[in-house]
């Protein structure tokens, strides 16, 4: 794994977000460049709260930590800034589910809530871990997040906004099933979408380093990893070379997807529980269909060469580590989106 370079101008630096997958990757490339970070925690984190004080402590060596609740603007002002000065703030903060209500009271309201509080605190730039599904927003997380990056684009504070790809966890979930001898499951033909996806520590170090580069400043930044686009049907096919085990696809109709989205969606107008469920299915639609690759409006099409490569570890190179059982997947609720 290379190291993030040491920081030109190493900053204090107040982290939300970052017991999440991309959040502990961003805190190690900030420590490692050499910035004093305070990390902004829930007294229970990660998946289902899995996580005491005592254990974000040992997962985020190096940094400081307090705890206290980012939704609220009280506890971000005592229990979080302190009154002290801080120069940047970076968050990977964002809803674990996508369920509507959580995204526009995470990935906006706390957003908002949490840059008021830097600001206070002196505060000058800010980077934003966001999505590249953002740029054709059909999902209330997205438009959620679009809300927030709005905001602080007319904050008056410096931004660095990174709308990453694909993310490897979110292309992994399969590799237990092919090696129980089940087939490759995906949508159509495999090739309805194609991806540059970027690891974790890639991810992390390119956010950590938008603290000091000032072509990263005051810009909206998309990017993947290393190599070419790939499409789920290569991502199987590459698998089953892995494996050393014959290709088999099963090919699921996005119809299918239609067809629950449609029955979710009409319970869900009289069980507001449903509605939650028909939202993950329309998550999962859009995954089914919309490449993690940049949009050009003017085609109507994605563009894997006009879509940033950043880093040196492809999926293919991770996929190759997790079968030899070198590296393991941090998958969260929704390791979808
Ligand atoms: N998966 C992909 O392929 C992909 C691709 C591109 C972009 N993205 C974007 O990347 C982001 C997800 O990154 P990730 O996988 O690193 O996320 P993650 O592992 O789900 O972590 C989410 C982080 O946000 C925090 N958080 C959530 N709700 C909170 C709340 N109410 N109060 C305080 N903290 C809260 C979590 O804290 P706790 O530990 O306390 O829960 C955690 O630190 C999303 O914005 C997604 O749209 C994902």
């Amino acid at each position: 794994m290379n190291a993030a370079r040491p920081s030109s101008h190493p900053r204090r630096v107040f982290v939300i977000g970052a017991t999440g997958t991309i959040g502990r990757a961003t805190v190690r490339a900030l420590i490692q460049a050499g910035h004093d970070v305070v990390c902004f925690v829930r007294p229970r984190a990660g998946v289902g709260g899995a996580l005491a004080p005592d254990d974000s402590t040992k997962l985020l060596e190096g940094a400081s930590l307090r705890f206290g609740d980012v939704t609220d603007a009280g506890s971000l002002a005592r229990d979080g800034f302190r009154g002290e000065r801080f120069d940047a703030l970076v968050s990977c903060m964002a809803s674990r589910t996508g369920a509507p209500r959580d995204a526009w009271a995470v990935d906006h309201a706390a957003h908002v809530t949490a840059l008021a509080a830097a600001k206070a605190a002196g505060v000058s730039h800010m980077v934003l871990l966001s999505a590249i599904c953002v740029q054709k927003p059909l999902l209330a997380f997205q438009r959620a997040k679009l809300a927030f990056e709005a905001a602080l684009i007319e904050s008056g504070v410096a931004y660095s906004i990174v709308r990453p790809t694909a993310f490897f966890k979110s292309l992994s979930g399969q590799i237990e099933r092919l090696k129980q001898g089940k087939p490759f499951l995906m949508f159509g033909d495999g090739e309805l979408t194609a991806c540059k996806p970027i690891s974790d520590d890639d991810l992390g170090r390119y956010l950590a380093e938008c603290l000091d580069n000032e072509n990263r400043r005051n810009r909206i930044l998309p990017i993947g990893g290393p190599g070419e686009a790939v499409t789920p049907k290569q991502q199987g096919e590459h698998l089953f070379a892995l494996l050393d085990q014959p290709p088999r696809f099963r090919r699921v109709p996005v119809a299918l997807l239609d067809a629950i989205i449609a029955v979710l969606g009409t319970l869900g107008r009289a069980f507001p529980p449903v509605a939650e469920k028909a939202e993950l299915a329309r998550i999962g639609r859009y995954y089914a269909t919309e490449s993690m690759l940049v949009f050009d409006p003017a085609t109507g099409r994605y563009d894997a060469a006009a879509t940033p490569s950043a880093g040196s570890e492809t999926l293919f190179d991770f996929y190759a580590r997790l079968i030899k059982g070198e590296a393991k997947i941090d998958r969260g609720d929704h390791a979808v989106f």
